[in-house]
């Protein structure tokens, strides 16, 4: 290693443990290893095998064309209906009284079973409701809903009149919301009333007014009652129950080219102007089936599947609508906060619908290991066999505590790397092939091209650390961002030749596994060492009495930048004199002396996005005692004056 700043990125964790599949699962996985064999002697047949599992109208003459990168087209000449593949052939092939949907409001007691025949009768009467505001296929429709049954059908009913669905997260302000309704240009929003929201009705329908009045595009509103407050009604406006629930159950879905745009999804970007990005349908279905089938196993007879996250996400879209659905799954849905009415929400909820493979993310793991152990113990949750991760790193000793207070100690954990970009997962473990690692997202799925490189784009040997990137294209890439195909070349086809670089950085281990250290843009340099945030954040959280950090370079006059970790205890733990030295010598223990932090910050919460990711750029804005850039993306923004006042009365350590 050298002490230069063009070195890679610094490899100081090591991790020992490991975890073999249960022998049953293996013994019945949906996927062997026999996979990643098929996969490296024939990457398209592989692709084509799997895009086999998906009903085609009209067969693809060419699996891929890459003669003009980075613009990748898949199973060229395909044609397919995406929500035909979610729904009608469910119902063809009897499986119509199989439910499709638990849904669970956040209101106790607000529950809605919905089952394949049901999902297709209303997809169906939406889709002609939208036909008859006008929307034909090509035309683009804004989402704007909270968690109910309705985002899942609003959503197929656009996919099958060809449609293409922008859906935006009903947390986002007017701002958010008429930018990403004006850069698509959207013919029709689809929203509420309301939803619930930690024990309250929260109001949409005034920020869609407001938007949509910024809005020259929009011609209808559909409006769906789901809190029954009262709203203003404009002319534009029309309520879902009486479009959708007059209109004709009957309808035939018509194909639509595989390169035909099923949607736009913004990208929850902390600067600049939001990236709308492009997928389109064959390629994308493929790959989201597959995957779900893959990595979760799913038995679509018996399991009960349970993702967390919001549709206004790309989790949403890919792991709650078009992966599970197109398998057949039974998913549950879930309308509030893991804390409404109580912290035990999610787990009595697993308990109560004796849900299987549950799907969330490291942000939530740290924040139930924070409220206690206690919790979950207090609830039957041996009904699961899979959990899965995704959104950021997760360190060793969350997936841990994953693994042992929600596991049972028995469950494999799948950590799962993907972006809004690829549209589908593409690096993890397989739950019955794989020896899992905690904290490391392992090895790239069958078909998939993922490699770490150093600053000249040469792979990096065991041991090292670099950037990630995609060697070839896969079948859910992006496609182009929305109207700008040269932002689409620059931030992702230009750092080097002919390579898809993620922004993440990444180091390889002695096996050869995947571990991902975060966004490159937060890695710090400390003496000439290029050290990730994701690694001392894990050395933190593995102390007993920590439950969360945030790590970030500030600048030093001595070692170019200093290491400030922001931590935050778990729920029983009283802070004394000695833990801030305590934790800085454990993590010079864990990874060397180079990775003790200068500084640590006791904090009640740290600053996120709404997607839940920590928002480093403003605890760089603390430490190094700036006024705080954009806020506007965060979650709670009290939380910053929380930090900046504990900041001002803690001094720098030695
Ligand atoms: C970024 C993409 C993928 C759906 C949700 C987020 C980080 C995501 C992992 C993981 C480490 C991860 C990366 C990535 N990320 N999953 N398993 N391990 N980092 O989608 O908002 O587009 O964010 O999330 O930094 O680039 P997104």
């Amino acid at each position: 290693m050298t002490d230069t700043p063009q070195e890679t990125l610094a490899n100081l964790l090591t991790e020992t443990r490991r975890f073999d599949p249960p022998p049953a699962l293996a013994a019945t996985a949906n996927v062997t290893a026999e996979a990643y064999e098929q996969a490296s002697a024939d990457r398209l047949g592989f692709w084509e095998q799997a895009a086999r599992r998906l009903h085609w109208g009209t067969d693809w003459e060419q699996t891929l064309d890459w003669t003009n990168p980075p613009f990748a087209k898949w199973f060229i000449g395909g044609k397919l209906n995406v929500a035909y593949n979610c729904l009608d052939r469910h119902v063809e092939a009897g499986n119509g009284d199989r439910v499709a949907i638990y849904w669970e409001g956040e209101p106790a007691g607000d529950e809605r079973v919905v089952t394949y025949a049901e999902l297709l009768t209303e997809v169906k009467k939406a889709a002609n409701a939208l036909t008859d505001l006008g929307v034909v296929a090509g035309d683009r429709v804004a989402i704007y809903l909270p968690m109910i049954p309705e985002a899942a059908v609003a959503m197929l009913a656009c996919a099958r009149i060809g449609a293409t669905h922008n859906v935006v997260f009903g947390g986002f302000s007017v701002d958010a919301l008429s930018g990403r309704i004006n850069d698509a240009t959207a013919k029709v929003v689809i929203t509420a009333d309301g939803g619930y929201r930690r024990g309250k009705p929260s109001a949409l329908k005034p920020t869609v007014d407001e938007s949509v009045a910024l809005a020259p595009s929009v011609e209808k509103v559909l409006v769906v009652r789901r809190t029954g407050e009262d709203v203003a009604w404009t002319d534009k406006d029309v309520w879902w129950h009486d479009a959708v629930g007059g209109a004709s159950e009957d309808h035939e879905a018509q194909d639509f080219d595989a390169e035909h745009p099923l949607f736009i999804l913004y990208t929850s970007g902390t600067t600049a102007k939001p990236k709308g990005i492009l997928h389109t349908t064959g390629g994308y279905l493929t790959q989201a089936s597959y995957t779900h089938h893959a990595v979760f196993d799913l038995k679509p007879e018996s399991d009960v599947y349970w993702c967390t996250a919001d549709i206004g996400w790309v989790t949403g879209h890919s792991y709650i609508v078009y992966g599970p659905l197109s398998n057949g799954a039974t998913q549950v849905m879930y309308e509030g906060t893991p804390d409404t009415p109580h912290r035990g929400r999610f787990w009595e909820i697993v308990e109560k619908y004796k849900v299987t493979l549950l799907y969330t993310a490291p942000t939530a793991i740290r924040t139930f290991a924070k409220w206690g152990d206690d919790i979950p113990a207090k609830f039957d949750l041996s009904s699961l066999r899979i959990l899965g991760s995704v959104g950021e790193p997760i360190n060793p000793e969350a997936w841990i505590w994953y693994r042992d207070n929600i596991g049972s100690g028995k469950t494999p954990i799948v950590d799962t790397w993907w972006q809004t970009e690829t549209g589908a997962m593409m690096i993890s473990p397989l739950p019955g092939v794989t020896s899992t690692k905690p904290g490391s997202a392992q090895r790239p799925l069958p078909g998939i091209a993922a490699d770490v490189v150093d600053d000249e784009g040469n792979s990096v040997p065991n041991g090292g650390g670099g950037y990630l990137v995609l060697r070839e294209p896969w079948p859910s890439m992006l496609r182009t961002i929305w109207g700008d195909d040269q932002r689409f070349i620059d931030t992702y086809w230009s750092k080097f030749d002919a390579m898809y670089f993620a922004g993440d950085g990444a180091k390889r281990d002695d096996d050869g596994d995947i571990w991902l250290l975060g966004r490159v843009d937060d890695v710090m340099l400390v003496s000439g060492h290029n050290i990730s945030t994701t690694e001392v954040e894990s050395a933190l959280v593995s102390h007993p009495k920590v439950a969360e950090s945030a790590v970030v370079g500030a600048t030093d006059p001595i070692t170019g930048q200093g290491i400030v970790a922001f931590v935050i205890l778990r729920g029983s733990v009283e802070p004394d004199d000695g833990l801030t030295t305590e934790l800085r010598n454990h993590v010079a223990a864990k990874l060397g002396p180079i990775a003790k932090p200068r500084q640590i910050m006791l904090v009640p919460e740290l600053p996120k996005t709404r997607s839940g990711k920590i928002m480093r750029r403003l605890l760089r804005d603390v430490a190094e005692h700036r006024s705080l850039g954009d806020v506007t993306t965060l979650q709670d923004s009290a939380v910053m004056d929380l930090i900046s006042q504990g900041m001002d009365k803690g001094k720098p350590e030695d």
